[in-house]
């Protein structure tokens, strides 16, 4: 008998904007990546205009636009039950002001939902995952700015309206709480030049908590079987030794994290998160109703990503972030080709850590690994590593169920390979299927699949117990 529930969820995750590509077509307006360049820096150095004599891999991506018929038929071939994409909100709304969503980008999504439900998946769509349209950062510095509620609110009303009646599993903001280390992927701030943006990151952070809450109300008003919950990066800290400075100070820096869940859960802003406040100087502007409302109003399941762990002591930067950005190595874990901390059993302490702290559904949306892949002279491509870290994670993942977690699923980071976020590249790999193209734009962007490919097809057949 399998240790995951019968009605447990497989299948993969992308965002539109590193994976779609056709970044100007049907009248889509310009968002925030589209401007962002390839390189280590790519959330820090970019200019808000496309950069003619540059090359951006996202502009092309993996050409999903056109291309998802026969994407999502190799998940199918998988097994999936669930895929997980967000829509470009630029699509809908090419500056995000329009007062109606363009009739393409409603088109195009409702033929990609269709085409998930006819290969037996279930889609799963992100709201906002970097994807803020680039005029609303112009303009008002987007959530910067209070009247970004009212702005994503037509937004969602139209995401609601159109696609309502085929997704039943929604997400708010993609790991809203990395506002402070990436303002400008996260929240489309521009923070290039301020000496303090923390009382910015935290107002802004506010207003996303009662657009968050406004949007899960008319989600549970419009489509009362529908399911919305939030999405935060939650991979995860661990004190640098059992020194008690240091389990203070890695469990301050858990809860820079944390506060987001605590806020869209449990519905209030927790004592702690006054007084990270009141350390940075914050007064925070709320206005009448905003607290009620994030009480009324909170979501019903945790979306997480988990990808790696580090250590953090006292005395580590105190960089407001989430882990394996922050803090230091831990000696006992392995690395990735990019130096992310590989650690399975943090998987299960995660789950556990949130389980016992939200006692609302989990959803793992996003875990993966990064590698550079090499595909042999007659086409295969021998990925062991990732084979080893989807193993050790699904492994995991059945031991915290075991402790009494409850996860609605898990989708994989990127089942067929796409563009990196952190970095912009296609070199960055996650797939089970193989895309060629490369980080200049040469390519046939075949698909070849990886022996991951049929590694997890039998995982899912086998609902998580052929390992
Ligand atoms: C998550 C993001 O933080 O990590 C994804 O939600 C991203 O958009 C993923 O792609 C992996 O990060 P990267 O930088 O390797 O693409």
């Amino acid at each position: 008998m399998s240790r995951f529930p019968k009605d447990f969820m497989w299948g993969g995750a992308i965002a539109a904007n590193q994976a779609e590509g056709a970044y100007r077509e049907d009248g889509k307006g310009l968002s925030i990546t589209d401007v962002t360049q390839c390189g280590p820096t790519r959330y820090i150095d970019y200019e808000l205009e496309v950069d003619p004599a540059k090359y951006y891999p996202s502009h092309e991506a993996i050409d999903f636009y056109h291309t998802y018929k026969d994407d999502l038929k190799l998940m199918a071939e998988m097994g999936f039950t669930v895929f997980r994409t967000s829509i470009n909100w630029a699509r809908l709304f090419p500056t995000g002001e329009e007062d109606e969503p363009l009739q393409a980008g409603i088109d195009f999504y409702r033929d990609l939902f269709d085409t998930m439900h006819e290969l037996g998946m279930e889609p799963l769509v992100t709201m906002s995952h970097y994807e803020t349209p680039l005029a609303l950062t112009k303009k008002y510095n987007s959530w910067a700015s209070r009247e970004m509620i009212d702005i994503f609110d037509k937004f969602a009303r139209a995401c609601f309206e159109n696609f309502g009646d085929q997704v039943k599993y929604w997400l708010t903001f993609n790991e809203i709480n990395n506002i402070f280390k990436a303002p400008y992927l996260a929240a489309g701030m521009d923070v290039r030049g301020m000496d303090d943006f923390m009382p910015v990151a935290f107002q802004a952070a506010h207003h996303v908590f009662v657009s968050n809450a406004k949007t899960v109300k008319l989600c549970h008003e419009m489509l009362p079987d529908a399911q919305i919950g939030c999405m935060l990066s939650l991979s995860n800290i661990y004190p640098g030794t059992c020194k008690p400075e240091d389990v203070m100070a890695a469990y301050n820096a858990r809860r820079r994290s944390l506060f987001f869940g605590d806020v869209m859960l449990r519905g209030s802003y927790p004592g702690y998160g006054w007084k990270m406040m009141r350390d940075c100087g914050v007064e925070l502007s709320i206005e009448p109703g905003d607290l009620e409302l994030i009480a009324e109003n909170t979501c019903d399941y945790l979306g997480f990503s988990y990808y790696r762990t580090s250590a953090f002591s006292d005395g580590d930067s105190q960089v407001f972030s989430t882990a394996g950005g922050v803090g230091h190595e831990n000696p006992y874990l392995k690395a990735s080709e990019w130096g992310w901390q590989m650690d399975p059993m943090g998987l299960r302490y995660t789950c556990n850590e949130l389980w016992d702290r939200y006692q609302k559904p989990l959803f793992i949306v996003e875990n993966g690994l990064g590698a550079v892949d090499t595909v042999e002279d007659d086409g295969s491509i021998h990925d062991t590593y990732r084979i080893d870290y989807l193993r050790d994670h699904i492994e995991a993942m059945a031991d915290a169920v075991e402790d009494g977690c409850e996860i609605m699923g898990y989708t994989w980071w990127g089942p067929i390979d796409i563009v990196s976020a952190g970095t912009g590249e296609m070199k960055k790999r996650y797939g089970f299927v193989y895309v060629d193209r490369d980080n200049e734009g040469n390519g046939t962007g075949k698909r070849l699949k990886k022996d991951s490919f049929v590694y997890y097809k039998k995982v899912v057949a086998s609902n998580g117990e052929d390992l």
